[in-house]
């Protein structure tokens, strides 16, 4: 029994032992997993270690892309003016309204400087002159605020580059914002509609509120300095409000300055012989109701017969009614007065004499108008042969392709020294020659 015992004792033990010895290879190879149990514990320190290494130079990465974002978003935020649209509560008191109904608004950039100086620039954009004509552009950015862009580029005389613009880069920069079709002269106080659509015709209304809204929220009442300037149908706008808009700003403004760029469009007979710019001014006088404008007024009230009241919209008639100093700016050449007024859709040698010959007229008349104007010693004019439309508002108005001297140097001579005189008036080049010359002046 003991024996038994003992050798059941055995047998367990040699079983044990065989069961310990099946259990061998796993008992005995836990230690031997120690050191790479030791040896990950170590990589995970590592790995941590490098995670938190990458983690932080994706941090300073990330830093800098947003610095470089921050730098860049304030660059271009620094060079665009930015939107602002009346409130609407303000612009309805008014009845002062976009094509659709919306509020006007305008873009800002204001100068790091001073509150001294302010340009106001109206941009161009033809006009409209009947209700499927306002309606249509009702639709668009330029008929209404809801789509206006957020910010736009300053360009040009706008630009707050003081190499290529030394005289307004620092500047308070106001672009009024394009909406009525009218050249800002509009003054229907009825609603027309189109198609059950409701139509504004206020461009008037809609200058002298966003000019009073202006005075209380911007600090244009501490004004001394202020220049008025516009493109193409926005020259015509500046050319006829300029006196007006003295008469509403503060009196701390000294000098008040208009510069005209685009906008001297003359009656002239296009190649069938028929007067397209007079056809058109008719009817977007009447269709907006300009006579109600109180800037033109001073200009028609003067015309013996009401039927050619309209003729005020002509830069030709209604200069002589204007105190303000002017600048106009001018190719002899425009190219949209080329197209659209004249009818021309040939350019230069490829033209029949014929149609040379009407736009060799027109810069001829260009030219004779532009002596009228500098008979007030008030004014300048600066005229380009290079055949381009605005000026002002774009890179080649500081390129020496337009003529002896650029516009901006011109300019700037004729407001230092107020002194009339007409910046390339001899020699111009014929088209074809200009075409040559002027090559990246038309594409900027
Ligand atoms: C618009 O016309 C009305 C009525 O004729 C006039 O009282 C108002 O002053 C005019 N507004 C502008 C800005 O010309
Ligand atoms: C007014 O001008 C129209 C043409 O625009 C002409 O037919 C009319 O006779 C003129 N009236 C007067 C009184 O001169
Ligand atoms: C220039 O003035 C003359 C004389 O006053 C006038 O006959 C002519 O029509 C004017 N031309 C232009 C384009 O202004």
């Amino acid at each position: 029994m003991l024996e038994q015992n003992e050798k059941s004792l055995k047998d367990q033990a040699q079983g044990e032992s065989q069961k310990a010895m099946l259990f061998v290879p796993y008992r005995y190879n836990r230690p031997q997993m120690l050191p790479p149990l030791i040896c990950s514990r170590r990589l995970y320190v590592h790995l941590i270690l490098l995670l938190v290494i990458v983690f932080m130079l994706v941090i300073i990465r990330l830093m800098s892309t947003v610095k470089v974002n921050f730098v860049h978003f304030h660059l271009e935020s620094d060079s665009d003016a930015e939107l602002v649209t009346l409130p609407s509560q303000f612009a309805h008191s008014r009845g002062a309204l976009c094509l659709d109904g919306s509020p006007p608004a305008y873009y800002f950039r204001p100068s790091l400087l001073s509150v001294k100086f302010w340009i106001i620039y109206l941009p161009g954009g033809a006009w409209c002159n009947s209700e499927y004509d306002c309606f249509q552009r009702s639709l668009t950015e330029l008929g209404s605020s809801h789509v206006a862009k957020i910010s736009i580029p300053m360009v040009g005389i706008l630009s707050n580059d003081c190499e290529i613009n030394p005289d307004f880069c620092l500047w308070n920069v106001l672009v009024l914002h394009y909406c009525d079709g009218s050249s800002f002269l509009g003054n229907d106080s009825t609603v027309r509609s189109y198609e059950s659509q409701s139509l504004y015709l206020r461009g008037a209304v809609v200058f002298e509120a966003l000019i009073d809204y202006l005075k209380e929220s911007t600090d244009l009442a501490e004004a001394e300095q202020v220049v008025l300037a516009g493109s193409s149908a926005g020259g015509i706008a500046a050319l006829i409000h300029a006196d007006r808009l003295r008469t509403m700003l503060p009196h701390s403004v000294k000098t008040v300055h208009a510069l005209v760029d685009a906008a001297m469009f003359l009656d002239l007979p296009d190649v069938r012989g028929n007067f397209e710019l007079a056809n058109l001014f008719k009817s977007v006088y009447s269709f907006h109701s300009i006579e109600n404008s109180k800037s033109i007024q001073e200009c028609t009230e003067t015309q013996p017969n009401i039927t050619e009241r309209w003729r005020c919209l002509l830069p030709e008639v209604y200069y002589k009614f204007v105190f303000t100093p002017i600048y106009f700016v001018n190719s002899v050449y425009d190219t949209w007065q080329r197209t659209y007024l004249l009818k021309i859709s040939c350019f230069a040698s490829a033209c029949p004499s014929v149609h040379r010959d009407v736009v060799y007229n027109a810069r001829d008349s260009i030219l004779t108008f532009a002596h009228n104007i500098t008979r007030y010693k008030k004014n300048g004019v600066y005229l380009t042969w290079c055949p381009v439309h605005t000026i002002l508002n774009q890179l080649r108005f500081s390129s020496a392709e337009l003529g002896d001297s650029t516009v901006q140097q011109s300019l700037s001579s004729w407001l230092q020294h107020d002194l009339s005189q007409i910046t390339g008036d001899k020699n111009f080049l014929s088209l074809e020659a200009a075409l040559e010359v002027c090559k990246s002046s038309i594409k900027l």
